[in-house]
């Protein structure tokens, strides 16, 4: 069966989200990456505590580790699967923040195929669900190892793997290299999925017909744009697709932010939906003048009361898509 994903992104892909897009046709999402040693020193750590929440409407969970050490990432792997609460391991090997990839974590494990490998094998040893990589092209346009490195997970027992299409140097410039995601198709068995760049249905759907993956990961094409996995599906199964109208993006953005509410501290969850409610209201009438004053308004009743206001505005007003006036205001 072909996968529409949701790709993991600190700070947005918590339980809330996750669980709309799963609504919306998401067949697998990641938590955000969790530090195997942070895990194993404090496992009580309310922040850790936080990112490890599965929804209780979450039909699958794949827990995301991060570290450089084999034997720690795989002491964490075995202790975290032992719970029964998540349906697999995903071993980032794709992260390029500097305060990551550098100190030989995240994508710095590219560069250490060696070590890269004793954790793959230690972990799929110590788990008892499967474990899954994420990874990128290479370290750098000079080290474009990924086919070597997407057999080397294979033969270490992992299940399957996603490759987002750039290297750690390019971080997020340029474009997503699918030419090459699709030689590491053609390269292993396990199932390998797509990532990079699908901000549209029609993207995710020539990319991957071109790639001829498993699947497709989502990540910033989500934000604020949940419905992409039901189009991608009904896209795919060549069903009809009626685009998201206003009052369903207006019923979505309040759901969104009374169940923050009622599961987040309100300092964070006002803070947090900020950013969602940015990205839900990208390209309609007034957007930058909107989100200006949402990003100074402090108490929920009040933000939700401009939410209101800003859809009854809207009235009479056609979706602008992309190119609504936001660059206007
Ligand atoms: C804000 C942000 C946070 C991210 N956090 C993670 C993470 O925790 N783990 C991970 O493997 N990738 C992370 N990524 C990378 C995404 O999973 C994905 O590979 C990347 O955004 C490319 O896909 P896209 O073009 O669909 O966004 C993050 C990306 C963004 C933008």
């Amino acid at each position: 069966m072909f996968e529409v994903r949701l790709a993991p992104m600190c700070g947005i892909t918590d339980y809330i989200f996750r669980t709309i897009c799963y609504e919306q046709g998401c067949d697998l999402a990641y938590t955000e990456m969790i530090s195997a040693m942070g895990y194993l020193c404090a496992p009580e750590q309310r922040a850790t505590k936080e990112l490890m929440i599965r929804g209780t409407d979450e039909p699958s969970l794949i827990l995301q580790l991060f570290g450089r050490d084999p034997d720690i990432v795989a002491e964490a792997a075995g202790r975290i699967t032992a719970s029964g609460i998540y349906d697999g391991i995903d071993l980032n090997m794709g992260c390029p923040a500097k305060k990551i990839a550098p100190s030989g974590e995240g994508c710095g494990l590219m560069r250490t195929p060696k070590i890269a490998e004793q954790m793959m094998r230690r972990t799929v040893a110590a788990s008892s669900v499967p474990v899954t990589v994420k990874m990128r092209l290479g370290y750098d346009r000079d080290h474009i190892n990924v086919i070597d490195f997407a057999r080397m997970a294979e033969d270490a027992g992992i299940t399957s793997i996603t490759v987002h299409g750039r290297t750690r140097e390019q971080q997020y410039s340029g474009e997503a290299d699918w030419e090459m995601i699709a030689r590491v198709k053609q390269a292993v068995r396990i199932p390998v999925i797509g990532n990079g760049d699908l901000f549209t249905a029609e993207q995710a759907i020539r990319c991957q017909s071109a790639s001829k993956t498993d699947g497709v990961m989502i990540g910033r094409g989500a934000m604020g744009n949940p419905w992409i996995f039901r189009e991608v599906k009904a896209r795919m199964e060549g069903r009809e697709y009626r685009p998201v109208t206003n009052d369903e993006r207006y019923s979505m953005m309040m759901r969104h932010y009374k169940d923050m509410l009622d599961c987040k501290p309100e300092r964070i969850a006002v803070n947090e939906m900020r950013k969602h409610i940015g990205w839900y209201i990208k390209g309609m009438n007034g957007a930058a003048a909107f989100r200006a004053k949402i990003n100074l308004t402090e108490k929920p009743e009040d933000t939700l009361a401009l939410i209101r206001s800003f859809f009854e505005d809207q009235d009479g007003n056609d979706w602008e898509g992309e190119n609504g006036d936001e660059n206007k205001n």
